[in-house]
């Protein structure tokens, strides 16, 4: 515990010193950056990577956490044993699943995503427990919609409690960087009290419990799923660019595990439940279980900035925004009645989506 604080402490000092030099800079070449695109561009990545020193966490080898999930031999480990590769081809996407089941967590991976014309495929990274509750389901996403060589990725995260699939909790945006050129971090925490996406170590969505969300906050035991398939009828565009097998096998990569949280019998949660108090306070007192003020700086600038569509500004849907939506003036602005960017919005049209792959999840999506 000790230690913990001492090591926050000293991260901590390291990032105040960081936008210390970064307000030095600032007075000197106020006049040039207001003139100097590259300079500006240059401010604004620095200012991601404050908070980019990486989380303190232990990875473990894929077998230690994760089996095969399908597609026959389109998973493919690295030799070392800490990755693996997912592959598309005309025949079959593929994937992997944690092992056990967890109630509350953090799941994370390095993950690169396939590079060229990758339009029609969704690379999902989520956790979920569709197989054991099917009505009732809770669910917890990340997706990327596949590309036309050239354009920025998109991505879109989501949520679902208890079966609320009629209540689509997504949001879209762009990166801020080219994801098939390197490995970045993805995670998901999800405790009892609030559920942050990362990317890095910049919190990109964060979804505190409140009452009001009742039932709509994930609370049953989840595993992590890893998947890619073809989504040609919705993923990029609207559907309007399909898959094309000219240019299969579609390779996405992941390595670094992290898999913490406690893991769970999905029936028996009672005396799990006991037996997890530890491990979930443990969870709770991670440096990624709470959003520095730093870390909350970069977020707003991630959300002012790349998000495309979210549907708290959705009031064609959601005329009352729902209990978790915190309403950000400022991000408010950039958003029509329907959620989408005022000023040259794109992926106007998404047709509902029917599956992830067979009949795991069936998510009925609102049109995006
Ligand atoms: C990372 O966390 C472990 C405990 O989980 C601790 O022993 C170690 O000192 C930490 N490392 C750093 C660099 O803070
Ligand atoms: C979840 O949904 C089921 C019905 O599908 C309901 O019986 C149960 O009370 C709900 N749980 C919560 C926490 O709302
Ligand atoms: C909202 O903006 C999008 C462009 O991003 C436009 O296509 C759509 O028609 C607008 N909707 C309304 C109701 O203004």
């Amino acid at each position: 515990m000790v230690e913990e604080t001492e090591r926050n402490k000293e991260k901590n000092n390291k990032m105040v010193d960081q936008i210390r030099c970064f307000e030095r800079i600032l007075p000197m070449t106020h006049t040039r950056l207001l003139f100097s695109l590259p300079l500006f561009l240059f401010l604004f990545l620095l200012s991601f990577t404050f908070t980019n020193a990486d989380f303190n966490v232990t990875t473990i080898p894929f077998n230690n956490g994760y089996s095969h999930l399908f597609g026959d031999g389109n998973l493919v480990r690295s030799p070392d044993g800490k990755g693996v590769r997912l592959l598309l081809d005309r025949y079959t996407g593929s994937g992997f699943i944690s092992s056990s089941m967890y109630k509350h967590g953090f799941f994370s991976a390095n993950i690169k995503l396939p590079s060229g014309y990758t339009a029609g495929i969704v690379i999902a990274f989520y956790t979920s427990n569709g197989d054991v509750f099917e009505k009732s389901h809770d669910e917890l996403d990340f997706e990327f919609l596949g590309n036309v060589e050239g354009k920025p990725w998109r991505f879109q995260t989501n949520l679902y409690g208890n079966g609320s699939t009629s209540r689509g909790r997504e949001e879209r945006y762009r990166l801020w960087f080219d994801p098939t050129k390197e490995f970045h971090r993805y995670s998901i925490l999800w405790t009892a009290k609030n559920i942050i996406f990362y990317i890095d170590e910049v919190p990109i969505r964060e979804v505190v419990r409140s009452e009001a969300m009742g039932g709509d906050y994930p609370s049953k035991p989840m595993s992590l799923y890893a998947t890619i398939w073809d989504a040609s009828n919705w993923a990029t565009s609207g559907g309007k660019y399909k898959v094309n097998y000219k240019y299969a096998p579609f390779v996405s990569e992941y390595k670094d595990f992290v898999l913490e949280g406690c893991p769970v019998d999905p029936i028996q949660e009672v005396p799990a439940a006991v037996a997890c108090a530890q491990k979930n306070a443990l969870l709770e007192s991670q440096d990624y279980a709470v959003i520095t003020p730093q870390r909350r700086l970069a977020m707003r600038r991630f959300r002012q900035r790349f998000t495309y569509y979210s549907y708290c500004y959705d009031t064609w849907r959601y005329p009352v925004p729902p209990p978790e939506c915190v309403i950000d003036p400022v991000e408010k602005r950039r958003f029509n009645d329907t959620g989408r960017l005022k000023f040259g919005g794109s992926h106007r049209k998404q047709s509902r989506r029917r599956g992830r792959r067979s009949n795991v999840v069936s998510n009925n999506q609102a049109e995006i």
